[in-house]
């Protein structure tokens, strides 16, 4: 290195300088498949819920699941509402008691780490993080296909008084406290009271905690009294909106609290009520020395059919990468939970569309048809999770490995295709023995370098990039 003279290595420093801000500041399109537009929709004392949403892009296929994070600290609640979203709901860190009202019955069910579960859309229900000393993280998909499109999704809270607003309060007082059999100066103080939010602290033994009282007494009720103070709101509720114009909607919302089917007047009753199920605990559908990946479809957890939603964990250990595959029948939302990597997606044209870092807590997307893969970085394991838009199972298509297409079709026509003989297809495509889930290529990380490195040099001329060429 002694030898070279200072000017070249002035022009080192600076191509290393631009392939690292290269690496770092990579431009908006770079990023595109990245849900970068985080909304919190809920901030209080005892917890919050943020939003990840895809940002206005050039592509027709617009998500059409949001991501969402909801935080809950030890000893709270998440009053009663309902969505005109399915969701599925599942723990990352912590326990929760989930309680949701499904064919006139209120089911509750304790979900712990790696729990999935799915509330459908209207069903009213309430979260509470019953761990003493330990806050509740759970990441959930919003699918927004029932919603009523009024942008995001929209929560209609049962509960509530000044902050947030229950539905109840947009009825005229009287009927209120007709439907309640309460006096209207009740009604009054149990909608004026709650000012501290949807997330509330149970424990809080001072100030404004008389609604945490209330609500601590209607987690304390029996399961009966429970569900008729539910149903008590509800039934009033569509009693009312019958008159309205905006019925149907109204009347699928309560439909979907009672089991009704939306159309026709027949009650379809399933015998199975709601269960959870674990991903965590779940057997991989692939794993090698290099990694493994899970997935969760209607065949394994039955209602995820009703939300036309599927998951997904992948493992990578470090530099371990997927191999570029697409998906043919689904669009596919990732967050990372752990550890960091690169997404690589490719448009139709054969072109890269984005090539960004990701990091945990990080929502990606990746529209239907388009090639893509992950790729671990070097430093330690990566592992991510994520929705599919299909809740059948989610063939993904292969493009390198020992399992893909290149391998199943490397006849005279593909060879052709590429115009190279058949022979020498044949080598290039057995060089990898490995499928699906592909080792580390010091090979892989060490081209993304060196990619870099000669586009920065590129403005120079040749000679130099062989120069350089010649010290890397
Ligand atoms: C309303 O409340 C009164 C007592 O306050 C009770 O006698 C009456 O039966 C209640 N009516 C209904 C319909 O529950
Ligand atoms: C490939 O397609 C993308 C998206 O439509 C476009 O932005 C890009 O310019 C195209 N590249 C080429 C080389 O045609």
């Amino acid at each position: 290195m002694g030898r070279i003279p200072s000017a070249l290595l002035v022009l080192v420093v600076v191509a290393m300088c631009c392939a690292v801000a290269m690496a770092n500041g990579e431009g908006e399109r770079e990023r595109m498949f990245l849900l970068q537009d985080m909304k919190r929709v809920v901030k209080t004392d005892a917890g919050e819920m943020k939003v990840a949403r895809s940002s206005k892009g050039w592509i027709s296929d617009r998500p059409n699941i949001h991501v969402g994070f909801v935080t809950m600290e030890p000893n709270s609640l998440f009053i009663p509402q309902y969505l005109d979203s399915d969701l599925i709901l599942f723990v990352r860190r912590g326990e929760a008691r989930v309680g949701s009202i499904y064919r006139d019955e209120l089911i509750e069910r304790r979900l712990k780490n790696g729990d999935v579960y799915r509330i459908p859309a209207g069903s009213i229900f309430y979260l509470v993080n019953t761990a003493d000393g330990q806050r509740l993280q759970i990441i959930c998909s919003i699918e927004k296909s029932d919603s009523i499109g009024w942008g995001t999704f929209q929560s209609f809270f049962i509960g509530g008084g000044s902050y947030p607003t229950s539905i109840l309060a947009g009825f005229e007082r009287s009927t209120i406290s007709t439907a309640l059999n309460v006096s209207e100066s009740q009604v009054r103080q149990i909608l004026t009271t709650q000012t501290s939010g949807p997330i509330i602290s149970l424990s809080n033994s001072h100030s404004d905690s008389q609604q945490s009282r209330v609500w601590t007494q209607f987690l304390e009720m029996r399961h009966r009294e429970r569900v008729q103070c539910l149903k008590r709101m509800a039934t009033h509720f569509e009693e009312e909106v019958t008159e309205e114009e905006e019925e149907p909607i109204m009347r699928k919302l309560l439909n979907s609290v009672f089991g009704k089917e939306v159309t026709g007047n027949h009650v379809r009753r399933s015998s199975k009520k709601p269960h959870s199920y674990n991903l965590f605990n779940r057997k991989p559908d692939f794993e090698n020395d290099y990694g493994s990946s899970v997935t969760l479809d209607q065949s394994d957890y039955s209602p995820l059919k009703r939300s036309g939603v599927g998951l997904y964990l992948v493992n990578l250990k470090a530099g371990s990468m997927m191999a570029p595959h697409l998906n043919p029948t689904a669009t596919e939302y990732g967050i990372v939970l752990r550890g960091s990597g690169r997404i690589q997606i490719v448009f139709p044209n054969g072109t890269l569309a984005m090539n960004a870092q990701v990091n945990e807590g990080d929502v990606f997307w990746i529209p239907r048809y388009f090639p893509f893969c992950q790729i671990a970085s070097q430093n330690g394991p990566f592992e991510f999770f994520g929705f599919t838009t299909s809740a059948r199972r989610n063939r993904p298509q292969f493009l390198v490995g020992s399992n893909s297409v290149l391998q199943s079709m490397r006849g005279p026509a593909f060879a052709a295709a590429f115009g190279v003989s058949e022979e020498r297809l044949k080598r290039i495509v057995n060089a990898q023995s490995e499928s699906i889930i592909l080792p580390s290529g010091s090979a892989s990380e060490e081209k993304v370098k060196n990619e870099m490195v000669s586009e920065a040099i590129g403005s120079f001329s040749d000679e130099m990039a062989m120069g350089f060429e010649g010290i890397f």
